[in-house]
């Protein structure tokens, strides 16, 4: 029998009240089942609410630099198991081990920035305009926040919403995606082991129509953290909007590479392998479009196909494997499905466009690495996120037009730009509609010191990461101390009797 993998409600691993449980299998290999895991309803979002509630009136009083303590645990644990949370999550959702080790190590980056900022959570201290009298400004918990997780970054996610929500002195419900459970659970062991308090940190499984409807309508859940679909994230801020309560919505993508007539082209093509085919292309930083000057066209295209049709399919813990599944049947049958509207549109197909299915491949759900050129902006491909290994190339005919097509997008997440021009490269900073500007790198590759995030439709405005996911987790309150012993009223005491 395979093993079974439980909700942690209020400190303990329970089985959910309806009992049942769900598969997960490993996507390169169906027949291996990963475990089961207990499918949460409505009814352990309360249980999970409840105990989050009760637990955050003492968490928030605990002091920041001991809740970092906590932290910095967890992080040297995430250190010493990272090659078998590696493992692990190679086995659930299909990316590469080296991939794997980097989702790790985002999640124990992630750990030991949120612990210094338990000694920092920086307010304001600021003159006041009346005399014995000061003002500053200090940042409060929020109280029980619902983190809701992707598959395609199953620990750096969560890490980067529930370290930083913990620093803050909020308690956390978590709602991983059901293609990735394990990792889920294997990071709340590591909270738990390092010493988070029951309550603090609650894990319910299970579907996002039923436990993630049931946290965000809840009323004692005061903020939700969301990644991924613009069309779910859109739902959620709707509702998050009509009950008032604080969202953080981190979306979808249609990343490009800009290639320009400089560009130094081996350089662009290792950034456009890398960001269009890295993780599947299953990243919402991944490149989808690369817009290449008409003068380097035909040499980066030719050197493009060349590496990509050669990247090795396979299972994600051969290390010589260099691209693993589509994550699950669903997934691939999406990447099919827009192949097709590729073709039907008129792009020109240069190579992949088919499942992989010899020999073990056959097993899982592989998908060759696509790339379409003579693709138009207004074609589907170019327009909607795919999120498989689909690449389109697009054609410009100066700097101007290629930042036009780049910006002909509802997403603007991340963004990239080859040249040698350093004057182009900055015009490109300024001017690329997108959260991210890379300048001679991939679209992917963010580290957790920087804000991320997008513009347009890739989200409601916040930053996940830096300093700046602090302003997601906590409320500001401005507080005013008045040493003077009498009534001082703003805006009239300081300006004396009219006509003075
Ligand atoms: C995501 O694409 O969902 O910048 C997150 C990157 C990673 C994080 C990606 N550090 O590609």
């Amino acid at each position: 029998m395979s093993e079974r993998f439980r909700l942690f409600i209020d400190g303990q691993w329970v089985e959910s009240v309806s009992g049942e449980w769900f598969e997960n299998r490993n996507p390169a290999d169906r027949g291996d089942l990963v475990g089961l895991f207990a499918k949460g309803d409505a009814r352990d979002v309360e249980l999970a609410v409840v105990a989050a509630k009760r637990a955050y009136e003492s968490w928030r009083l605990v002091p920041a630099p001991k809740r970092a303590e906590i932290l910095q645990r967890a992080g040297r644990l995430l250190e010493e198991r990272k090659e078998a949370l590696a493992r692990d999550m190679t086995c659930e959702m299909g990316k590469i081990l080296d991939e794997t080790r980097g989702d790790v190590q985002e999640a124990i980056d992630t750990a030991f920035y949120a612990a210094g900022e338990g000694r920092r959570l920086f307010g304001d201290t600021v003159p006041v305009e009346l005399p014995d009298k000061m003002g500053f400004s200090i940042r409060c918990p929020v109280g029980v926040f619902a983190v809701v997780t992707p598959w395609n970054f199953p620990m750096a996610i969560p890490s980067w919403k529930i370290f930083p929500a913990l620093i803050c002195g909020n308690t956390v419900v978590f709602k991983p995606a059901s293609d990735t459970p394990l990792s889920a659970v294997n990071f709340v062991r590591v909270l738990e082991e390092a010493g988070v308090p029951p309550g603090v940190v609650n894990l319910v499984t299970g579907g996002g129509g039923t436990v993630g409807t049931a946290l965000l309508e809840h009323p004692h859940v005061r903020g939700i953290s969301f990644t991924g679909s613009t069309e779910v994230g859109r739902a959620i801020g709707e509702t998050a909007g009509r009950l008032l309560k604080r969202c953080s919505l981190e979306l979808g993508g249609k990343n490009p590479q800009i290639v320009l007539e400089d560009a130094d082209l081996d350089l662009a093509v290792d950034g456009a392998v890398w960001g269009g085919f890295g993780t599947t292309g299953q990243r919402c930083t991944a490149t989808s479009r690369i817009i290449v000057h008409e003068r380097a066209l035909s040499a980066f295209t030719e050197r493009f196909l060349e590496r990509a049709s050669k990247l090795r399919i396979g299972n994600g813990l051969d290390p010589a494997t260099e691209m693993g599944p589509c994550v699950t049947e669903g997934q691939r049958d999406t990447v099919e499905h827009y192949v097709k509207i590729g073709l039907d549109e008129g792009a020109t197909l240069l190579t992949g466009g088919e499942r992989a299915i010899e020999g073990d491949l056959a097993k899982g759900w592989f998908y060759r690495p696509t790339i379409f050129t003579n693709v138009r902006p207004d074609m589907r491909i170019a327009r909607e996120e795919i999120f498989g290994p689909v690449v389109s190339i697009l054609r410009a005919r100066s700097y101007e037009e290629a930042i036009a097509i780049a910006n002909d997008s509802s997403y603007g997440l991340s963004s990239s730009i080859y040249t040698r021009d350093i004057s182009r490269a900055c015009r490109a900073i300024r001017d690329l509609e997108a959260g991210i500007t890379y300048v001679n790198g991939p679209t992917i590759g963010a580290e957790v010191q920087l804000p991320f995030g997008g513009v347009k439709e890739t989200g409601n405005g916040h930053r996940e990461a830096s300093h700046t996911v602090l302003d997601v987790f906590t409320e500001w309150k401005s507080v005013y101390i008045d040493f003077s012993g009498r009534l001082q009223r703003a805006q009239i005491d300081t300006h004396g009797v009219s006509g003075e």
